[in-house]
Order: structure tokens, then C-alpha cells, then sequence
């Protein structure tokens, strides 16, 4: 395999854990540039001067099973600085002559490490004696090699964190790059800066530069479609595209009558007309509505939705000849729970799915050029590609858009209703100053019916139903609490604009275990 030589960087090798890109992630918010490669893919012949640390990572595996799988032990033999964390921990003990075993006291969770010794991976980490750190692990290193101290214990792990000082060999039982562990990020600096002594050499600008040279070696000269939907993610990935190879992108955005009020016109304003990308514009407004006529399960809205995307951008493909590459806005978020992605064997806990499964069919290959990425760093990314702030901090909008906001069937008419009823919503929140204080918000439209009195007469109409969350990052939410006087204008203003609507409830439910969407 070959490794970049240009960059100082610390090399981060991959065994499966879940957190693998979260040590990554911690050392670019250092400013520095690091590179993940898997345990089974890098060899000894690989390692180059760049490379100024390792960090082998933590893993499902058991390392008394270490003849199971591959891994090239002469990698930690070239004075290179070496931080094992968790599984990496205890692999770094066993190769150095150390033993393993299960635990007696699995430890999950937090747990608190007491200072032995003073070294220099612990500079100013240890603010008391103890410190708080996450544990995630079933085995433990149970006799330490030769020449090791232990810098530091738990109640169930004599050796928390164990130091070779000649040869600058770390290791931590517990997960330094996870946020609960108090000051991970003070021991992932003073390996990186005290011990490896490498210099800050990495910015959003050289992540920009490199994500536009690693999509350009990837495609070639090819053509490539790019689903836009006018979010964050898929507009980030098209302007990145558009910087990397121009009029070989074809942007395809599908309005399928189920966007929000004039989003169709702000897409094509801002990515046709400024931006100036290759974008085709789609209205399938009517294919849509009628495919989902009298369609009221959940599940079939978004099959049929699903399916009409794929179609949609099938013929497209079709016409524009020769298109090899499909790019879509996957964050890393989304891939860790269905695969590994540099080819470690992570624990699988559940499917993603992608709009619509599209790229098999199509057989087109994927260009997901955020992969690695974390939302806030995508947002940031996004700011260095002059995008607008306006789109970068929008909230995120579903693929199947106002259906799945419209429990029972889909008309014209809720549809006119809905997206009128969600405009001035979002536009209060705007003036009042709230809308980047909540995470995600909109109205939807139950399919219910109820009794009010407006002037003297008796009204019969929908019920508005709003809803705004603040969250993480949307795994789970809480109820945002508006004050009276907002909740009450925004009433008013709803049932007085909107024919159609004269009841509007605010939906109380945090997820779980309710969901953000309704269907
Ligand atoms: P739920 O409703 O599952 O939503 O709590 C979590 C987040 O995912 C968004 N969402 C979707 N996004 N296609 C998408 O692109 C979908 O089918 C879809 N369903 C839900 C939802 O808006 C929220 O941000």
C-alpha cells in the first residue's frame, strides 16, 4: 500500500474499533495531519520517515487470539513513538512479551484511574489525583513486558496506562479519544507534541485541498452524478466536486412537490446561478404524487419514493452518456454502525440505508468524499468552499421531504397547506432569533379534523402539529421549550394565514421514544 510521504503524520492503525475515526478526528482538531490504514493491509515495507507516531487502535478482537489474524509486528520495531489504546494497549504488551487475558470485571462505562507515576503522556492530565476516564473492554493486560511501569490504575485494571520510557511506548486501557474521558484530548496532545515532537501542520484548508486532489485522482476524467438535494451534506459534496473537476459533474436535483415552500427556486438560484454548477433540474412534482395517490402506510411512501428516485436518476444517467460515478453526502456517522470502513472487521450493529439503495442498480461507483468526516467538520468544510452560511446551518430536511410530515394520504391540497403552515414556522423561528438554537425543526399535518369558531362561524379544519428538537446529532432529541408569547403569535399567525388549519399542537415528545419524524 502506499502512504503518503509528504506530510509529518501520525499513523493511526485501524483494528475495528468504533471510535477509530474519533482519534483521527481528535488529532485534526491538533492541527495535525494523521492517516488510518488497517492492521491487515499495512506491512513493515510501508512505514516511511513520514510517519512520526502509531497509534494502534482499540478492536473487537481477543489479542490471545492473535494468531487469527495479521498483523505485521516488525511495524512497532522502528523507533517510531507507539500509543496503544484498549485493544492496542494490550497488543503492544503481548508483543513486547507482556500476557493478556479475559477479565475478571469487565469494565464498561466510566471508571476512575489513579496516578502512579509522573510521565510525559500524563503532563497536566492528572489535574487530582484521580481522573475520570471511558472504558470499553472485556480483556486486560494481567503481567506487563519487561522494562513497562504503570503510570497509572483503576479498581479493576492495574494497568490503566503504562509507560516504556527508552523506547516511547505507551499504553491505555481506557479510550483517551472519546469526549467522557476527562482531558483525553491533553494525553492524545502530549503524545502527538511531547513525545512524537511532530509540528502542527494541518488546517480546514488542507483537508479542503486534499478532499479536491483525492476526488480528482478517484474519478480521472470521468463523469459523475451528484445527487443534490440542497442540504448540508449533498451541497458541500457537489461544491467540492465542482472545485475538483467542473463540467464533468452533473448535478441532479429532483423536485419531487414535496419540498418546502420555494426550495426548488432557492437550489437552483444558489447552485445554478452562483455557484454556477452543472445542475439539472428535475420536476417530477407530478410522476410523485401520483405514484403516492391513496397511499397511506409509512413504509410504502417510502419505497415508492425511494424507487422513483433511482428511476429518475437512472434515466438521467441515460441521457448524460457515460456517467461512472455516483457521489453522495455519506458522513462517517453514517457508515460506522453498518461497516467498517478501512476494512477492519467492526462489529456490525446495524444496516444503513442509503436513498433508495440507488448505486447497485445503476452500477455506478461511489464517490463519497465526506466519509471520514463528522457533521461540524462538514460544516466547517463547507465554509471553506464559500458556501453560505444560509446553507450550512440549515436544519436536515428527510429524502421523502413533506410526506413522511403528512400521516394518511398525500394531496395537492395538504401539500399547499402543509408547506405554508412549515414556512411561517421556520420564518418565526428565524426572527426570533431561535432557528440555530434548535437542532431540527418543522410543522406537519394530521390527518384529523376538528371543530373552531372564527368571527361567529363555525370552522371544521386540519390540525397543525409543530415540532422542534434540540439534539446531538438527531440519534437523540428533547422537545425544545418555547415561551408563551412565541408559541401563542405563532398560533395565531398559522390558524389567521392559513386556510385550511385551525388548530396547532406542539409535539412534547423527546426521542426515544418517540422519532423526530412522524412516519
Ligand atoms: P428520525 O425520524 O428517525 O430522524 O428520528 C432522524 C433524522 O433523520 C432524518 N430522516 C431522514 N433523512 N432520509 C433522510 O435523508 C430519510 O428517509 C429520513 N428519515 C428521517 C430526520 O429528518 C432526522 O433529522
Amino acid at each position: 500500500m502506499s502512504l503518503d510521504r509528504s506530510l509529518s503524520k501520525i499513523l493511526i492503525i485501524d483494528f475495528g474499533s468504533q471510535f477509530t475515526q474519533l482519534i483521527a478526528r481528535r488529532i485534526r482538531e491538533l492541527g495535525v495531519f494523521s492517516e488510518i490504514v488497517s492492521h491487515k493491509k499495512i506491512k513493515n515495507n510501508d512505514i516511511n520517515h513520514s510517519i512520526r507516531g502509531i497509534i494502534l487502535s482499540g478492536g473487537p478482537l481477543n489479542v490471545y487470539e492473535i494468531n487469527k489474524y495479521s498483523f505485521d509486528k516488525r511495524i512497532i520495531e522502528n523507533s517510531i513513538p507507539v500509543l496503544g489504546i484498549c485493544f492496542g494497549h494490550q497488543i503492544l504488551s503481548k508483543l513486547n512479551g507482556g500476557k493478556v487475558k479475559q477479565s475478571k470485571h469487565r469494565e464498561f462505562g466510566l471508571a476512575n484511574i489513579i496516578r502512579k507515576k509522573d510521565c510525559l503522556l500524563t503532563k497536566n492530565f492528572f489535574k487530582t489525583k484521580k481522573v475520570k476516564v471511558w472504558m470499553s473492554h472485556a480483556d486486560q493486560v494481567s503481567k506487563l513486558p519487561k522494562n513497562f511501569k504503570v503510570v497509572a490504575s483503576s479498581q479493576n485494571s492495574k494497568f490503566a496506562i503504562v509507560e516504556n520510557k527508552s523506547k516511547k511506548f505507551y499504553g491505555v486501557q481506557f479510550h483517551p479519544e472519546v469526549t467522557h474521558t476527562e482531558n483525553g484530548k491533553k494525553l492524545i496532545s502530549n503524545f502527538i507534541f511531547l513525545i512524537c515532537k511532530i509540528k502542527r501542520n494541518w488546517s480546514s484548508k488542507d483537508q479542503k485541498k486534499k478532499l479536491i486532489n483525492d476526488v480528482k485522482k478517484q474519478v480521472g476524467g470521468n463523469k459523475v452524478l451528484c445527487a443534490l438535494s440542497g442540504g448540508v451534506d449533498s451541497s458541500v459534496v457537489a461544491q467540492l466536486l465542482n472545485k475538483a473537476i467542473g463540467k464533468k459533474l452533473y448535478c441532479i436535483f429532483v423536485n419531487t412537490g414535496l419540498l418546502r415552500k420555494n426550495e426548488e427556486k432557492q437550489v437552483v438560484e444558489t447552485f445554478k446561478k452562483k455557484l454556477k454548477i452543472n445542475l439539472i433540474y428535475v420536476n417530477a412534482e407530478k410522476e410523485f404524487i401520483k405514484k403516492l395517490t391513496n397511499v397511506s402506510d409509512p413504509e410504502k411512501k417510502r419505497k415508492i419514493i425511494g424507487n422513483l428516485f433511482i428511476k429518475i436518476f437512472e434515466r438521467y444517467a441515460k441521457r448524460i452518456k457515460d456517467v461512472k460515478f455516483l457521489a453522495q453526502g455519506t458522513l462517517y456517522p453514517d457508515l460506522i454502525e453498518s461497516k467498517s470502513v478501512t476494512g477492519s472487521q467492526t462489529s456490525k450493529i446495524k444496516s444503513h440505508h442509503n436513498v433508495g439503495g440507488l448505486p447497485k442498480k445503476m452500477k455506478l461507483q461511489l464517490v463519497e468524499p465526506l466519509k471520514f468526516l463528522f457533521k461540524d467538520e462538514v460544516r466547517k468544510l463547507g465554509l471553506e468552499l464559500n458556501l453560505s452560511k444560509e446553507i450550512i446551518s440549515r436544519h436536515p430536511f428527510p429524502g421523502p421531504g413533506l410526506a413522511i410530515r403528512m400521516p394518511g394520504i398525500i394531496t395537492k391540497e395538504k401539500i399547499n397547506i402543509l408547506k405554508e403552515a412549515d414556512h411561517y414556522f421556520i420564518k418565526a423561528l428565524k426572527d426570533y432569533g431561535l432557528y440555530h438554537k434548535i437542532w431540527q425543526a418543522y410543522a406537519a399535518l394530521l390527518p384529523v379534523k376538528t371543530v373552531g369558531v372564527m368571527g361567529d362561524n363555525r370552522t371544521y379544519e386540519y390540525l397543525c402539529l409543530l415540532r422542534a428538537i434540540t439534539s446531538e446529532d438527531g440519534m437523540t432529541a428533547d422537545f425544545f421549550e418555547f415561551k408563551k408569547s412565541f408559541s401563542q403569535m405563532i398560533s395565531n399567525k398559522i390558524v389567521n394565514s392559513i386556510r385550511g388549519i385551525n388548530r396547532v399542537v406542539y409535539d412534547i415528545t423527546s426521542k426515544p421514544p418517540s422519532t423526530i419524524e412522524l412516519e
